[in-house]
């Protein structure tokens, strides 16, 4: 079942009415069910359980420190991508052990913090990279587990912003480097080669990419156990598809078995990162209909959420589901859902049908728990919105709703 239903017309996110929501903590506003985010994290890794695997939460996705809690809480790792993430995975209580350090842009302060934590590994992506985490690690005495990010060179049939795992993008070592990437690795005892990532992208709606992957990282990681680096762990990254439109994509089951099958009999441990399959379709973003214009050529919604709350539709040309959050019955009418941000790329949906609306009424966006909040912005001094947390009939507010002087807290007016 989706994450709202309506009763009498009205819509429900559990048993509390979105109207209630937005006349109580104001909009726009995000709302989280907490049952869904569980019941996500527990299908993923009763999925994944054939296999020793470990699943690492992609915190990009979603990182609100009560939402983390309930994830890290159902027993989930965590991949992260600077030293802010990795603070709030710790600071929610998630054991370092638990930590993959990603990206391609580690700041030497970052490598520390992750030394001095004693992460579970850094997933290096440049020779550049290698070496400042061989020499850092020198410095502070540490040995340091890296795992090498091969770019496979996989075609994934997504939007190609967020497509990762091709050599025409910045991300890890197509396989003719390993080689080179190896003897630098060599000059470092600190450094223990522990495992082998990559990531194909975002939105991968076939299982087909995540099996030639796990076939070449399988591969590639038995030959450098001959060559006596013994690989621990491959990592296949995140990016399990979800259809904001309601079409069929793999089970859990089907991504399992298309990365397992090909490490199966081998020693490796196998990590996931999954981010957008957790919290996607757990989160909506409430909004409320300012005001309604027509011209000739068009109806117009103009509402109080905005590119600044949820910017893939403008990034993207991303679908989002919007319903009317009261259903009145009577003919539908095709609008633009837009927001008050002055870009014309500020929509959240075009062309879309509702049955009779008026300026108040409140409006919910689906499929907005991943990659919503986590991108917001304060572009046209707009404060960040409040986020509540929904448990059957209970609330409990989960991020305060930003005053228009948080904005520009850390401004200096300079008195030159
Ligand atoms: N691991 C790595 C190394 C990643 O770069 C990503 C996402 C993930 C895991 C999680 O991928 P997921 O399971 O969430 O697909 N802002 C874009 C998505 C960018 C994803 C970037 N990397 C969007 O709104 O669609």
């Amino acid at each position: 079942m989706g994450l709202v239903t309506y009763k009498g017309g009205n819509a429900y996110v559990e048993s509390v009415s979105l109207q209630s929501l937005g006349e109580r903590f104001g909009t726009p506003l995000y709302v989280y069910s907490r049952k869904k985010i569980q019941d996500s994290c527990d299908s993923l890794l009763k999925s994944f359980s054939k296999h020793p695997t470990l699943v690492c939460y992609a915190l990009k996705a979603n990182s609100n420190l009560s939402i983390l809690k309930l994830i890290f809480d159902q027993g989930l790792g965590a991949d992260v991508v600077s030293h802010g993430e990795m603070k709030k995975a710790q600071h929610v209580g998630l054991p370092s052990e638990r930590i993959i350090f990603s990206g391609v842009g580690k700041t030497r302060e970052e490598i520390i913090a992750g030394l001095h934590s004693n992460i579970f590994s850094f997933n290096v992506e440049s020779v550049e990279e290698i070496n400042l985490i061989g020499e850092l690690s020198r410095q502070e005495k540490s040995k340091t587990r890296i795992s090498l990010r091969i770019n496979p060179n996989i075609n994934v049939r997504t939007n190609p912003y967020i497509a990762t795992g091709l050599y025409k993008t910045k991300f890890g070592f197509p396989e003719s480097q390993i080689k080179s990437a190896l003897a630098v690795i060599n000059n470092f005892p600190e450094l223990h080669l522990a495992g082998l990532s990559c990531h194909l992208g975002s939105q991968i709606k076939n299982t087909g990419p995540y099996r030639e992957a796990s076939k070449r990282l399988v591969h590639v990681a038995d030959d450098l156990r001959n060559q006596g680096f013994p690989i621990e762990f491959l990592d296949l990254g995140g990016g399990f598809g979800v259809s904001y439109e309601g079409k069929k994509t793999p089970s859990l089951a089907e991504y399992a078995k298309a990365i397992q099958e090909p490490a199966k009999g081998r020693p490796y441990l196998l990590v996931v990162e999954p981010g957008r399959w957790i919290v996607a379709e757990s989160g909506i973003l409430l909004s409320k209909v300012l005001y309604k214009k027509s011209n000739p050529h068009k109806n117009f919604l103009i509402t109080d959420a905005s590119m600044t709350e949820l910017i893939r539709p403008a990034l993207y040309e991303a679908y989002h589901p919007i319903e009317a959050c009261k259903k009145r019955k009577g003919p539908l009418r095709t609008y633009d859902v837009v927001g008050p941000v002055c870009e014309t790329s500020d929509f959240l949906g075009l062309k879309r049908k509702f049955g009779p609306t008026e300026s108040g009424d409140y409006l919910w966006i689906g499929f907005c728990g991943a990659y919503g909040s986590s991108m917001g912005s304060h572009y046209n001094v707009r404060p960040r919105a409040a986020e509540v947390l929904v448990d059957g009939n209970r609330v409990t507010l989960i991020r305060n709703r930003e005053s228009t002087e948080d904005v520009w807290k850390n401004e200096i007016l300079s008195e030159y």
